[in-house]
């Protein structure tokens, strides 16, 4: 349904959600074949995101905790991320080092306990995903882009173009993805679009921002003395990535925890993860939640008052 305007389009996902919410939760329900007797809390996106589809959850959640008596938990959408580790390695702990990269978001997050946050290096413009979706649109690959750049990267040689990196120098934790968009952009305008090589500039793309990504998390897990290093968020999905983090730090004896590829982009498993956390240390919202398309990771815990 997106696909058609190349990107998300907030009016149709928020009718979406109303259309699919109540069958979504038919079928988990039946799919796991769990009670409502054996359901402890109702765990829900409330920030940050689209209003119209924050609503549209907001709603369904606050009513099902009001008819079956359960507590409602509000979750930091991050959070959610950052917690879809767990559900590849349950016994995964704070302290970690967390490069969080998705379609909006290209953060290190410092991570001492559950719930504690201290956002070491960002992105000062695009995020890596929103790249990744940009540039497979230059190259003609549609939308989503990042698996679509993935796959035509397979066959391409990375070392075909030098990319720029976008290194800050006065904030050496922080990304920059503008000017290697612009400067895939300028390439492209030296082919013919018949004789574009897609492969070779997907793959050169893809390396310069894995290397990107692993060189600052390297860097700042050493500042830090992080010994585990998390890596959640669509992006976290990327091979190219997955395989050079996993080597460095590797090499490092850190270790590395990435969740299963199919709950690195959205997914209501990781929310529930998030929540089933909080519910745990007793952080509940109240009914009268209410969803905010901004919220700052660091400022989470006022979903809980
Ligand atoms: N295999 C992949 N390689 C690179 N990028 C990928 C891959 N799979 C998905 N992505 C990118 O991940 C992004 C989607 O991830 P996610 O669902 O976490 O983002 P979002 O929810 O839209 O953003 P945010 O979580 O920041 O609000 C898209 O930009 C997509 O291109
Ligand atoms: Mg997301």
């Amino acid at each position: 349904m997106h696909g058609a305007w190349g990107g998300v389009v907030p009016e149709i996902a928020a009718r979406e959600h109303v259309g699919a919410v109540n069958r979504v939760l038919a079928a988990a329900l039946a799919q796991a074949q769990v009670p409502w007797a054996d359901i402890d809390g109702i765990a829900v996106t409330a920030a940050p995101g689209l209003i119209g589809s924050l609503l549209v959850g907001v709603a369904a959640a606050k009513t099902l905790a009001w008819v079956y008596r359960k507590p409602l938990i509000g979750v930091h959408h991050l959070e959610g991320h950052l917690c879809s580790a767990l559900l590849a390695d349950p016994h995964l702990e704070p302290p970690f080092l967390c490069l969080l990269v998705s379609g909006g978001h290209s953060s290190l997050v410092w991570v001492p306990a559950w719930g504690a946050y201290q956002i070491l290096g960002q992105t000062r413009d695009d995020a890596a995903g929103e790249a990744f979706d940009k540039v497979a649109r230059l190259l003609g690959l549609g939308y989503p882009g990042g698996p679509a750049l993935e796959k035509a990267a397979q066959t391409g040689n990375p070392k075909s173009y030098p990319l720029p990196q976008g290194k800050i120098a006065e904030a050496p934790l922080d990304f920059s993805f503008s000017g290697l968009k612009t400067a895939v952009r300028r390439l492209c305008e030296k082919f013919p679009p018949e004789a574009l090589p897609v492969a070779d500039i997907a793959a050169s793309f893809q390396h310069t921002v894995a290397e990107a990504l692993v060189q600052r998390t390297l860097r700042c897990a050493e500042t830090v003395g992080a010994r585990t290093i998390v890596a959640v968020g669509g992006v976290a999905a990327n091979t190219g990535l997955r395989s050079r983090l996993q080597t460095e730090a590797g090499a490092r004896g850190w270790q590395v925890v990435f969740p299963p590829l199919s709950l690195c982009t959205d997914n209501a498993a990781m929310i529930g993860c998030a929540g089933g956390l909080r519910l745990q240390r007793g952080h509940v919202s109240p009914l009268t939640l209410t969803p905010r398309s901004r919220l700052a990771l660091t400022a989470c815990d006022e979903l809980y008052r």
